[in-house]
């Protein structure tokens, strides 16, 4: 899962390079595929539950889960990468969100905030605390800044498959759910709004936007549970 999320990260990283104006989403997608190919891994995303693009671009009130296309992004769009790959029968999973040219103030802090909130999700991962005090910490810190945190998609458990049990949910009381141990990973993806968190999906059957027109944001790490703490897998 090291080298999974390794990949994972170098990728997005790649992609995130050729975020800029005038470039159209179908691009990236191509650009992970082409990462991929080099790499011989396997992109997770694609043809899994019909998904049919290697990668999420979700463009400004696009929560997550967009399809790459012909939509050229512009100066000022604040744009979701989600990327994950197969690698010798394990999975990794990362999201993060990017500016294209200068956003201004206000999407800066939003994603400064979002980022902040998964940090805080992953101190939480050590032993002797509770699934639930991931979400909590999310929470706290997203409202905390005035923000929505999205409650219809959850980060989850990932190993054999992208998707394990448990879920992990964004938002709740802490103290709640499984005791945290050594071996377990999780991917922690915090998703918020400027808005209200109600999401509504397009037409595609994939695309989440906000119902209240407001700029989204997304970050994700697979994170494991060590003998020596929390490991962050999918940081370069
Ligand atoms: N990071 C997202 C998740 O964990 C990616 C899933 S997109 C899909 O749910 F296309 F694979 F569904
Ligand atoms: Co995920």
């Amino acid at each position: 899962m090291e080298v999974a999320n390794r990949i994972v990260a170098e990728i997005l990283e790649g992609v995130k390079e050729k975020v800029q104006a005038g470039i159209e989403t179908r691009e990236l997608d191509e650009l992970a595929e082409e990462m991929c190919r080099q790499r011989r891994v396997k992109p997770a995303f694609k043809g899994y539950r019909g998904y049919p693009r290697s990668i999420c671009v979700s463009v400004n009130e696009e929560v997550v889960h967009g399809i790459p296309g012909a939509r050229r992004l512009k100066a000022g769009d604040v744009v979701s990468l989600d990327f994950g790959v197969k690698y010798e029968g394990f999975y990794g999973d990362a999201a993060i969100t990017v500016g294209v040219g200068d956003v201004g103030e206000k999407a800066r802090a939003l994603i400064a905030t979002t980022e902040e909130s998964l940090y805080a999700g992953i101190a939480q991962v050590k032993a002797g605390q509770r699934l639930s005090d991931i979400s909590h910490a999310v929470q706290t810190v997203v409202e905390g800044a005035g923000y929505g945190v999205i409650r219809e998609f959850v980060g989850h458990g990932i190993g054999r498959s992208l998707h394990e049990d448990p879920q992990i949910p964004n938002f709740g009381p802490p103290g709640r759910g499984p005791a945290l141990q050594v071996g377990m990973t999780f991917a922690i993806e915090p998703m918020t709004s400027m808005g209200s968190w109600q999401v509504r999906i397009l037409q595609d059957g994939w695309t989440a936007i906000t119902q209240d027109g407001s700029c989204a944001a997304h970050f994700e790490h697979s994170v494991a549970l060590t003998e020596n703490g929390v490991l962050i897998l999918s940081r370069l």
